[in-house]
Protein backbone atom coordinates (compact mmCIF):
# COMPACT_ATOMS: atom_id res chain seq x y z
CA UNK A 1 0.00 0.00 0.00
CA UNK A 2 1.27 3.39 -0.77
CA UNK A 3 0.72 6.24 1.71
CA UNK A 4 -1.50 8.99 -0.56
CA UNK A 5 -2.55 11.02 1.93
CA UNK A 6 -2.06 14.67 1.23
CA UNK A 7 -0.83 17.59 3.28
CA UNK A 8 -3.46 20.45 2.78
CA UNK A 9 -2.29 23.14 5.54
CA UNK A 10 -2.08 23.50 9.11
CA UNK A 11 -4.07 23.05 12.39
CA UNK A 12 -3.04 26.22 14.94
CA UNK A 13 -3.86 24.29 18.56
CA UNK A 14 -3.44 27.13 21.37
CA UNK A 15 -3.24 25.55 25.08
CA UNK A 16 -2.79 28.95 27.13
CA UNK A 17 -0.36 30.77 26.08
CA UNK A 18 1.95 28.07 24.03
CA UNK A 19 0.40 27.53 20.60
CA UNK A 20 1.36 24.50 17.82
CA UNK A 21 1.19 23.83 14.41
CA UNK A 22 -0.52 20.32 13.24
CA UNK A 23 -0.50 19.59 9.49
CA UNK A 24 -3.94 18.51 8.03
CA UNK A 25 -4.23 15.90 5.61
CA UNK A 26 -6.85 15.09 3.11
CA UNK A 27 -7.73 11.93 1.00
CA UNK A 28 -9.48 11.33 -2.08
CA UNK A 29 -12.34 11.89 -0.40
CA UNK A 30 -14.37 12.40 3.03
CA UNK A 31 -13.18 14.49 5.67
CA UNK A 32 -9.59 15.78 6.53
CA UNK A 33 -8.06 14.73 9.46
CA UNK A 34 -5.72 17.00 11.48
CA UNK A 35 -2.50 14.71 12.54
CA UNK A 36 -1.84 15.08 16.61
CA UNK A 37 1.02 12.34 16.56
CA UNK A 38 3.13 14.65 17.59
CA UNK A 39 0.50 16.83 20.13
CA UNK A 40 1.82 15.21 23.00
CA UNK A 41 5.38 15.31 22.05
CA UNK A 42 4.83 19.45 21.82
CA UNK A 43 2.57 19.74 23.99
CA UNK A 44 2.80 17.38 26.83
CA UNK A 45 -1.63 16.78 26.35
CA UNK A 46 -3.37 13.66 24.78
CA UNK A 47 -6.24 14.03 22.66
CA UNK A 48 -9.51 12.34 24.42
CA UNK A 49 -11.92 10.69 22.26
CA UNK A 50 -13.66 7.83 23.97
CA UNK A 51 -15.40 5.90 21.21
CA UNK A 52 -13.24 7.05 18.45
CA UNK A 53 -16.20 9.39 17.28
CA UNK A 54 -14.09 11.95 15.79
CA UNK A 55 -10.52 9.94 15.49
CA UNK A 56 -8.92 8.39 12.11
CA UNK A 57 -6.81 5.20 13.17
CA UNK A 58 -5.32 4.74 9.50
CA UNK A 59 -5.53 5.31 6.08
CA UNK A 60 -7.25 2.93 4.38
CA UNK A 61 -8.09 2.53 0.21
CA UNK A 62 -10.70 0.06 0.66
CA UNK A 63 -13.71 1.12 2.02
CA UNK A 64 -15.64 4.81 1.78
CA UNK A 65 -19.05 5.86 3.88
CA UNK A 66 -20.68 8.67 3.86
CA UNK A 67 -23.14 9.00 6.51
CA UNK A 68 -24.95 11.76 5.77
CA UNK A 69 -25.64 10.33 1.89
CA UNK A 70 -26.21 7.23 2.90
CA UNK A 71 -22.88 6.51 0.12
CA UNK A 72 -21.26 2.90 0.76
CA UNK A 73 -18.18 2.07 -2.00
CA UNK A 74 -16.10 -0.42 -1.81
CA UNK A 75 -12.96 0.24 -3.92
CA UNK A 76 -15.18 2.90 -5.25
CA UNK A 77 -17.78 0.94 -6.40
CA UNK A 78 -21.21 1.92 -4.79
CA UNK A 79 -22.73 -1.34 -3.12
CA UNK A 80 -25.56 -0.81 -5.06
CA UNK A 81 -24.24 -2.34 -7.84
CA UNK A 82 -22.00 -4.72 -6.53
CA UNK A 83 -24.78 -6.38 -5.07
CA UNK A 84 -26.92 -6.36 -8.52
CA UNK A 85 -23.80 -7.13 -10.78
CA UNK A 86 -20.91 -9.24 -9.05
CA UNK A 87 -20.62 -12.06 -7.15
CA UNK A 88 -19.05 -12.02 -3.50
CA UNK A 89 -15.87 -13.71 -4.29
CA UNK A 90 -15.56 -11.27 -7.49
CA UNK A 91 -16.54 -8.89 -4.03
CA UNK A 92 -13.66 -10.26 -2.19
CA UNK A 93 -11.28 -10.40 -5.07
CA UNK A 94 -11.91 -6.50 -5.41
CA UNK A 95 -11.68 -5.52 -1.65
CA UNK A 96 -8.20 -7.42 -1.35
CA UNK A 97 -6.31 -6.58 -4.51
CA UNK A 98 -8.14 -3.02 -5.36
CA UNK A 99 -9.39 -3.68 -8.42
CA UNK A 100 -12.46 -6.20 -10.38
CA UNK A 101 -10.31 -9.34 -11.93
CA UNK A 102 -10.67 -10.27 -15.55
CA UNK A 103 -11.57 -13.28 -16.52
CA UNK A 104 -8.11 -15.50 -15.86
CA UNK A 105 -7.68 -13.37 -12.56
CA UNK A 106 -11.14 -14.19 -11.48
CA UNK A 107 -10.72 -18.21 -12.18
CA UNK A 108 -7.17 -18.24 -11.25
CA UNK A 109 -8.63 -16.71 -7.19
CA UNK A 110 -11.58 -19.05 -7.51
CA UNK A 111 -9.92 -21.92 -7.66
CA UNK A 112 -7.43 -21.48 -5.03
CA UNK A 113 -10.57 -20.74 -2.76
CA UNK A 114 -12.43 -23.65 -4.16
CA UNK A 115 -9.23 -25.96 -3.31
CA UNK A 116 -9.15 -24.86 0.44
CA UNK A 117 -12.89 -25.35 1.58
CA UNK A 118 -12.22 -28.11 3.36
CA UNK A 119 -11.41 -28.33 7.15
CA UNK A 120 -8.47 -30.93 8.83
CA UNK A 121 -9.95 -33.47 9.75
CA UNK A 122 -9.05 -32.98 13.67
CA UNK A 123 -10.63 -29.85 13.48
CA UNK A 124 -13.98 -31.96 13.97
CA UNK A 125 -12.84 -32.95 17.50
CA UNK A 126 -12.99 -29.70 18.64
CA UNK A 127 -16.71 -29.13 18.10
CA UNK A 128 -17.16 -32.20 20.09
CA UNK A 129 -15.98 -30.18 23.16
CA UNK A 130 -18.92 -28.10 23.13
CA UNK A 131 -22.11 -28.52 24.61
CA UNK A 132 -25.05 -29.19 21.83
CA UNK A 133 -26.63 -25.74 22.79
CA UNK A 134 -23.27 -23.49 23.04
CA UNK A 135 -23.83 -20.62 21.10
CA UNK A 136 -22.65 -20.78 17.52
CA UNK A 137 -20.86 -17.60 17.73
CA UNK A 138 -19.31 -19.09 20.55
CA UNK A 139 -17.97 -22.54 18.35
CA UNK A 140 -16.67 -20.30 15.94
CA UNK A 141 -14.54 -18.26 17.85
CA UNK A 142 -13.09 -21.11 19.06
CA UNK A 143 -12.41 -22.78 16.06
CA UNK A 144 -11.23 -20.29 14.14
CA UNK A 145 -8.86 -19.12 16.77
CA UNK A 146 -7.53 -22.54 16.69
CA UNK A 147 -7.24 -23.13 12.75
CA UNK A 148 -3.67 -21.09 13.52
CA UNK A 149 -2.87 -24.53 15.04
CA UNK A 150 -2.87 -26.29 12.15
CA UNK A 151 -1.38 -23.63 9.51
CA UNK A 152 2.09 -22.93 10.47
CA UNK A 153 3.58 -22.28 7.04
CA UNK A 154 1.43 -19.02 7.10
CA UNK A 155 0.46 -18.54 11.21
CA UNK A 156 3.68 -17.52 11.97
CA UNK A 157 4.42 -15.38 9.37
CA UNK A 158 3.69 -12.11 7.72
CA UNK A 159 5.66 -12.76 4.60
CA UNK A 160 3.32 -11.65 1.01
CA UNK A 161 2.90 -15.43 0.05
CA UNK A 162 2.02 -16.60 3.49
CA UNK A 163 -0.67 -13.45 3.67
CA UNK A 164 -1.79 -14.75 0.57
CA UNK A 165 -2.46 -18.11 1.38
CA UNK A 166 -3.75 -17.18 4.97
CA UNK A 167 -6.50 -15.08 3.35
CA UNK A 168 -7.33 -17.52 1.01
CA UNK A 169 -7.85 -20.34 3.48
CA UNK A 170 -10.25 -18.08 5.62
CA UNK A 171 -12.31 -17.02 3.07
CA UNK A 172 -12.42 -20.75 1.98
CA UNK A 173 -12.92 -22.46 5.13
CA UNK A 174 -15.05 -19.43 7.49
CA UNK A 175 -18.04 -21.26 5.02
CA UNK A 176 -17.00 -24.92 5.90
CA UNK A 177 -16.96 -23.88 9.60
CA UNK A 178 -19.82 -22.14 9.68
CA UNK A 179 -21.97 -24.49 8.11
CA UNK A 180 -19.88 -26.64 10.63
CA UNK A 181 -21.15 -24.75 13.81
CA UNK A 182 -24.66 -24.97 12.36
CA UNK A 183 -24.66 -28.42 11.54
CA UNK A 184 -23.53 -30.02 15.42
CA UNK A 185 -25.68 -27.24 17.02
CA UNK A 186 -28.53 -29.23 15.79
CA UNK A 187 -27.62 -32.70 15.37
CA UNK A 188 -26.90 -33.65 11.83
CA UNK A 189 -23.74 -35.10 10.51
CA UNK A 190 -21.87 -32.35 8.64
CA UNK A 191 -21.45 -32.00 4.99
CA UNK A 192 -18.31 -31.79 2.77
CA UNK A 193 -17.72 -28.89 0.40
CA UNK A 194 -18.30 -29.68 -3.19
CA UNK A 195 -16.27 -27.94 -5.69
CA UNK A 196 -18.68 -28.15 -8.68
CA UNK A 197 -20.85 -25.79 -6.31
CA UNK A 198 -20.35 -21.73 -6.33
CA UNK A 199 -19.52 -20.22 -3.12
CA UNK A 200 -23.59 -19.03 -1.84
CA UNK A 201 -24.82 -22.71 -3.11
CA UNK A 202 -21.46 -24.78 -1.78
CA UNK A 203 -22.59 -22.93 1.95
CA UNK A 204 -26.40 -23.74 1.69
CA UNK A 205 -25.74 -26.99 0.81
CA UNK A 206 -23.33 -27.77 3.95
CA UNK A 207 -26.28 -26.06 5.85
CA UNK A 208 -29.15 -27.36 4.24
CA UNK A 209 -28.61 -31.05 2.60
CA UNK A 210 -28.81 -34.22 4.77
CA UNK A 211 -27.40 -37.47 3.98
CA UNK A 212 -31.09 -39.06 3.54
CA UNK A 213 -32.17 -37.13 0.62
CA UNK A 214 -30.63 -35.00 -2.29
CA UNK A 215 -30.87 -31.03 -1.89
CA UNK A 216 -31.24 -28.90 -4.63
CA UNK A 217 -29.75 -25.06 -3.79
CA UNK A 218 -32.65 -22.57 -5.78
CA UNK A 219 -30.56 -20.36 -8.04
CA UNK A 220 -32.43 -17.02 -6.74
CA UNK A 221 -31.77 -18.22 -2.53
CA UNK A 222 -28.40 -18.46 -3.46
CA UNK A 223 -28.08 -15.41 -5.37
CA UNK A 224 -29.75 -13.87 -2.08
CA UNK A 225 -27.25 -15.39 0.11
CA UNK A 226 -24.62 -14.00 -2.21
CA UNK A 227 -26.08 -10.75 -2.05
CA UNK A 228 -26.35 -11.20 1.86
CA UNK A 229 -22.59 -11.62 1.92
CA UNK A 230 -21.83 -8.38 -0.50
CA UNK A 231 -23.49 -6.28 1.96
CA UNK A 232 -21.62 -7.51 5.00
CA UNK A 233 -18.42 -7.58 3.54
CA UNK A 234 -16.37 -4.82 4.73
CA UNK A 235 -17.62 -1.30 6.24
CA UNK A 236 -14.61 0.63 7.28
CA UNK A 237 -12.87 0.99 10.55
CA UNK A 238 -16.29 -0.45 12.55
CA UNK A 239 -15.92 -1.70 15.75
CA UNK A 240 -14.59 -5.43 14.87
CA UNK A 241 -12.24 -3.97 11.84
CA UNK A 242 -10.99 -2.02 14.21
CA UNK A 243 -10.12 -4.85 16.75
CA UNK A 244 -8.90 -6.82 14.17
CA UNK A 245 -6.20 -4.55 13.05
CA UNK A 246 -5.41 -3.45 16.43
CA UNK A 247 -4.73 -7.52 17.36
CA UNK A 248 -3.14 -7.88 13.91
CA UNK A 249 -0.61 -4.49 14.46
CA UNK A 250 1.00 -6.94 17.11
CA UNK A 251 2.55 -9.74 14.37
CA UNK A 252 -0.54 -11.86 15.76
CA UNK A 253 -1.24 -14.54 13.44
CA UNK A 254 -4.07 -13.74 11.26
CA UNK A 255 -6.59 -17.02 12.39
CA UNK A 256 -5.82 -15.13 16.07
CA UNK A 257 -6.75 -12.03 14.60
CA UNK A 258 -10.04 -13.07 13.10
CA UNK A 259 -11.32 -14.74 16.15
CA UNK A 260 -10.81 -11.44 17.53
CA UNK A 261 -13.11 -10.05 14.97
CA UNK A 262 -15.25 -12.17 15.48
CA UNK A 263 -15.49 -12.14 19.14
CA UNK A 264 -15.89 -8.42 18.77
CA UNK A 265 -18.95 -8.50 15.77
CA UNK A 266 -20.94 -10.89 18.81
CA UNK A 267 -21.96 -7.87 20.90
CA UNK A 268 -25.47 -6.61 20.03
CA UNK A 269 -24.34 -3.20 19.24
CA UNK A 270 -22.62 -4.60 16.74
CA UNK A 271 -22.80 -7.71 14.52
CA UNK A 272 -24.97 -9.09 17.03
CA UNK A 273 -28.13 -6.32 15.71
CA UNK A 274 -29.41 -8.92 13.51
CA UNK A 275 -30.20 -11.34 15.71
CA UNK A 276 -31.35 -9.30 18.94
CA UNK A 277 -33.60 -7.08 15.69
CA UNK A 278 -35.62 -10.16 15.05
CA UNK A 279 -36.21 -11.19 18.61
CA UNK A 280 -37.52 -7.67 19.54
CA UNK A 281 -39.64 -7.49 15.89
CA UNK A 282 -41.10 -11.19 17.61
CA UNK A 283 -41.76 -9.59 20.76
CA UNK A 284 -43.39 -6.46 19.17
CA UNK A 285 -45.48 -9.66 17.29
CA UNK A 286 -47.98 -7.23 16.20
CA UNK A 287 -48.90 -3.76 14.65
CA UNK A 288 -51.05 -2.56 17.35
CA UNK A 289 -48.37 -2.83 20.02
CA UNK A 290 -45.48 -0.92 18.00
CA UNK A 291 -46.29 2.85 19.93
CA UNK A 292 -45.48 0.97 23.24
CA UNK A 293 -41.85 0.22 21.91
CA UNK A 294 -41.49 3.03 20.05
CA UNK A 295 -42.51 4.94 23.13
CA UNK A 296 -39.98 2.57 25.39
CA UNK A 297 -37.09 3.67 22.68
CA UNK A 298 -37.09 7.12 23.89
CA UNK A 299 -37.63 6.85 27.52
CA UNK A 300 -34.40 7.94 28.71
CA UNK A 301 -34.98 5.47 31.55
CA UNK A 302 -35.88 2.67 30.03
CA UNK A 303 -32.38 0.97 28.42
CA UNK A 304 -34.70 -0.51 25.64
CA UNK A 305 -33.16 0.41 22.13
CA UNK A 306 -35.12 0.36 18.74
CA UNK A 307 -32.45 -2.59 17.36
CA UNK A 308 -31.45 -2.35 13.58
CA UNK A 309 -31.71 1.07 14.29
CA UNK A 310 -29.15 3.94 13.99
CA UNK A 311 -25.58 4.20 13.12
CA UNK A 312 -22.31 5.94 14.54
CA UNK A 313 -21.72 6.64 10.98
CA UNK A 314 -25.25 6.90 8.83
CA UNK A 315 -27.18 9.56 9.49
CA UNK A 316 -29.43 8.69 6.43
CA UNK A 317 -30.25 5.40 5.26
CA UNK A 318 -27.65 3.00 5.51
CA UNK A 319 -27.55 1.76 2.14
CA UNK A 320 -27.23 -1.59 2.58
CA UNK A 321 -31.03 -1.71 4.47
CA UNK A 322 -32.19 -0.57 0.90
CA UNK A 323 -31.06 -3.33 -0.91
CA UNK A 324 -31.74 -6.03 2.46
CA UNK A 325 -35.19 -4.75 2.16
CA UNK A 326 -35.41 -6.25 -1.56
CA UNK A 327 -33.86 -9.43 -1.05
CA UNK A 328 -36.12 -9.29 1.95
CA UNK A 329 -39.06 -9.64 -0.84
CA UNK A 330 -37.61 -11.82 -3.41
CA UNK A 331 -36.80 -14.45 -0.82
CA UNK A 332 -40.34 -14.69 0.73
CA UNK A 333 -41.86 -14.68 -3.06
CA UNK A 334 -39.29 -17.42 -3.94
CA UNK A 335 -40.47 -19.89 -0.82
CA UNK A 336 -44.13 -18.64 -1.47
CA UNK A 337 -43.86 -17.26 2.69
CA UNK A 338 -45.34 -14.36 4.08
CA UNK A 339 -43.97 -13.35 7.45
CA UNK A 340 -45.89 -11.16 9.34
CA UNK A 341 -42.66 -10.03 11.02
CA UNK A 342 -41.82 -8.51 7.59
CA UNK A 343 -45.64 -6.37 8.01
CA UNK A 344 -44.57 -5.88 11.60
CA UNK A 345 -41.00 -4.36 10.29
CA UNK A 346 -42.15 -2.15 7.36
CA UNK A 347 -44.85 -0.77 9.44
CA UNK A 348 -42.19 -0.12 12.08
CA UNK A 349 -40.06 1.51 9.95
CA UNK A 350 -42.91 3.94 8.61
CA UNK A 351 -43.71 5.06 12.17
CA UNK A 352 -40.16 5.48 13.20
CA UNK A 353 -39.41 7.77 10.68
CA UNK A 354 -42.06 9.86 10.78
CA UNK A 355 -41.72 10.14 14.81
CA UNK A 356 -39.95 13.51 15.70
CA UNK A 357 -37.10 11.52 18.12
CA UNK A 358 -35.73 9.68 15.18
CA UNK A 359 -35.43 12.30 13.01
CA UNK A 360 -33.89 14.78 15.20
CA UNK A 361 -31.18 11.62 16.04
CA UNK A 362 -30.97 10.78 12.62
CA UNK A 363 -31.96 7.45 13.26
CA UNK A 364 -32.65 5.21 10.12
CA UNK A 365 -32.94 1.73 9.67
CA UNK A 366 -29.58 -0.09 9.53
CA UNK A 367 -27.95 -3.30 7.74
CA UNK A 368 -29.75 -5.48 10.50
CA UNK A 369 -33.12 -4.63 9.93
CA UNK A 370 -34.08 -6.49 7.50
CA UNK A 371 -31.16 -9.12 7.69
CA UNK A 372 -33.11 -11.18 10.16
CA UNK A 373 -36.21 -11.15 8.20
CA UNK A 374 -34.29 -12.57 5.13
CA UNK A 375 -32.04 -15.23 7.49
CA UNK A 376 -35.18 -16.05 9.21
CA UNK A 377 -37.31 -16.82 5.81
CA UNK A 378 -33.63 -19.04 4.36
CA UNK A 379 -33.96 -20.80 7.77
CA UNK A 380 -31.83 -19.99 9.57
CA UNK A 381 -32.07 -19.59 13.51
CA UNK A 382 -31.33 -16.10 15.15
CA UNK A 383 -28.49 -17.89 16.84
CA UNK A 384 -26.66 -18.24 13.76
CA UNK A 385 -27.36 -14.71 12.08
CA UNK A 386 -24.15 -12.72 13.67
CA UNK A 387 -21.92 -16.49 12.39
CA UNK A 388 -23.23 -15.69 8.98
CA UNK A 389 -22.32 -11.98 9.30
CA UNK A 390 -18.45 -13.25 10.78
CA UNK A 391 -18.45 -15.46 7.43
CA UNK A 392 -18.48 -12.16 4.97
CA UNK A 393 -17.10 -9.63 6.88
CA UNK A 394 -14.04 -11.86 6.83
CA UNK A 395 -13.36 -10.78 3.57
CA UNK A 396 -13.62 -7.57 4.97
CA UNK A 397 -11.10 -7.97 7.85
CA UNK A 398 -8.47 -10.02 5.91
CA UNK A 399 -8.42 -7.04 3.39
CA UNK A 400 -8.08 -4.32 6.33
CA UNK A 401 -5.27 -6.75 8.00
CA UNK A 402 -3.71 -6.99 4.58
CA UNK A 403 -3.62 -3.47 4.03
CA UNK A 404 -2.16 -2.79 7.68
CA UNK A 405 0.72 -4.77 7.27
CA UNK A 406 1.38 -3.43 3.84
CA UNK A 407 1.44 0.20 5.15
CA UNK A 408 4.68 1.93 5.76
CA UNK A 409 3.34 3.93 8.52
CA UNK A 410 1.88 1.20 10.67
CA UNK A 411 3.00 0.69 14.32
CA UNK A 412 1.67 -1.49 17.32
CA UNK A 413 -1.70 0.45 18.25
CA UNK A 414 -1.24 1.52 21.71
CA UNK A 415 -4.06 4.58 23.08
CA UNK A 416 -3.55 6.65 25.97
CA UNK A 417 -5.40 7.59 28.46
CA UNK A 418 -6.78 10.64 30.91
CA UNK A 419 -6.29 9.08 34.49
CA UNK A 420 -8.59 9.44 37.49
CA UNK A 421 -7.70 7.10 39.87
CA UNK A 422 -5.71 7.23 42.88
CA UNK A 423 -2.81 9.19 43.13
CA UNK A 424 0.50 7.64 44.97
CA UNK A 425 -0.03 6.26 48.15
CA UNK A 426 1.94 3.74 50.45
CA UNK A 427 0.77 -0.27 51.33
CA UNK A 428 -0.84 -0.83 54.68
CA UNK A 429 -0.80 -3.61 56.57
CA UNK A 430 -3.78 -5.41 57.02
CA UNK A 431 -4.07 -5.75 60.99
CA UNK A 432 -3.68 -1.74 60.18
CA UNK A 433 -6.95 -1.35 57.56
C1 LIG B 1 -23.55 -2.51 12.85
O1 LIG B 1 -19.86 0.71 12.73
C2 LIG B 1 -20.32 -0.02 11.73
O2 LIG B 1 -20.08 0.22 10.58
C3 LIG B 1 -21.19 -1.18 12.19
C4 LIG B 1 -21.89 -1.95 11.08
C5 LIG B 1 -20.92 -2.68 10.19
O3 LIG B 1 -21.29 -3.00 9.06
O4 LIG B 1 -19.82 -3.02 10.68
O5 LIG B 1 -22.66 -1.05 10.29
C6 LIG B 1 -22.83 -3.00 11.65
O6 LIG B 1 -23.06 -2.69 13.93
C7 LIG B 1 -24.84 -1.76 12.65
C8 LIG B 1 -25.42 -1.22 14.00
C9 LIG B 1 -26.18 -2.37 14.66
N1 LIG B 1 -26.61 -1.97 16.04
C10 LIG B 1 -27.89 -1.80 16.33
O7 LIG B 1 -28.81 -1.79 15.52
C11 LIG B 1 -28.14 -1.60 17.83
C12 LIG B 1 -29.07 -0.39 18.05
N2 LIG B 1 -28.34 0.83 17.66
C13 LIG B 1 -27.55 1.45 18.66
O8 LIG B 1 -27.28 0.88 19.85
C14 LIG B 1 -26.71 2.64 18.21
O9 LIG B 1 -27.43 3.32 17.28
C15 LIG B 1 -25.34 2.31 17.66
C16 LIG B 1 -24.55 1.47 18.61
C17 LIG B 1 -25.47 1.60 16.37
C18 LIG B 1 -24.62 3.63 17.42
O10 LIG B 1 -24.34 4.15 18.65
P1 LIG B 1 -23.66 5.63 18.77
O11 LIG B 1 -23.13 6.11 17.48
O12 LIG B 1 -22.72 5.56 19.93
O13 LIG B 1 -24.87 6.53 19.03
P2 LIG B 1 -25.44 6.80 20.45
O14 LIG B 1 -25.59 5.50 21.17
O15 LIG B 1 -24.63 7.88 21.07
O16 LIG B 1 -26.89 7.35 20.09
C19 LIG B 1 -27.08 8.72 19.82
C20 LIG B 1 -28.43 9.01 20.43
C21 LIG B 1 -28.52 8.60 21.89
O17 LIG B 1 -29.43 9.49 22.50
P3 LIG B 1 -28.83 10.70 23.42
O18 LIG B 1 -27.91 10.02 24.45
O19 LIG B 1 -28.07 11.57 22.45
O20 LIG B 1 -30.05 11.33 24.02
O21 LIG B 1 -29.45 8.25 19.76
C22 LIG B 1 -30.06 7.35 20.67
C23 LIG B 1 -29.14 7.24 21.88
O22 LIG B 1 -29.90 6.98 23.04
N3 LIG B 1 -30.15 6.07 19.98
C24 LIG B 1 -31.22 5.28 20.00
C25 LIG B 1 -30.87 4.19 19.17
N4 LIG B 1 -29.64 4.36 18.69
C26 LIG B 1 -29.19 5.52 19.21
N5 LIG B 1 -32.41 5.37 20.63
C27 LIG B 1 -33.27 4.35 20.40
N6 LIG B 1 -33.03 3.28 19.62
C28 LIG B 1 -31.83 3.17 18.98
N7 LIG B 1 -31.58 2.13 18.20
Amino acid sequence: MENKIENIGTAKVSVGSDNYELPIYKGSMGAPGIDVRSLYKQSGHFTFDPGYTSTCSTESQITYIDGGKGQLLYRGYPIEQLAEKSTFLEVAYLLINGDLPDKSQFQKFKRSITHHTMLHDQVESFFHGFRRDAHPMAMLCGTVGALSGFYHDDAHTTEDQARNIAMHRLIAKMPTLAARVYKYSIGQPHVYPQNHLSYSENFLNMCFSVPAEQYKVSPTIARAMDKIFILHADHEQNASTSTVRLAGSSGANPYACIAAGVACLWGPSHGGANEACLNMLREIGTVDRIPEFIARAKDKSDPFRLMGFGHRVYKNFDPRSRVMQKVAHEVLEELDLSDPILDVAKELEKIALEDEYFIAKKLYPNVDFYSGIVLNALGFPTSMFTVLFALARTVGWISQWNEMLEDPSQRIGRPRQIYTGPTERDYVEINKR
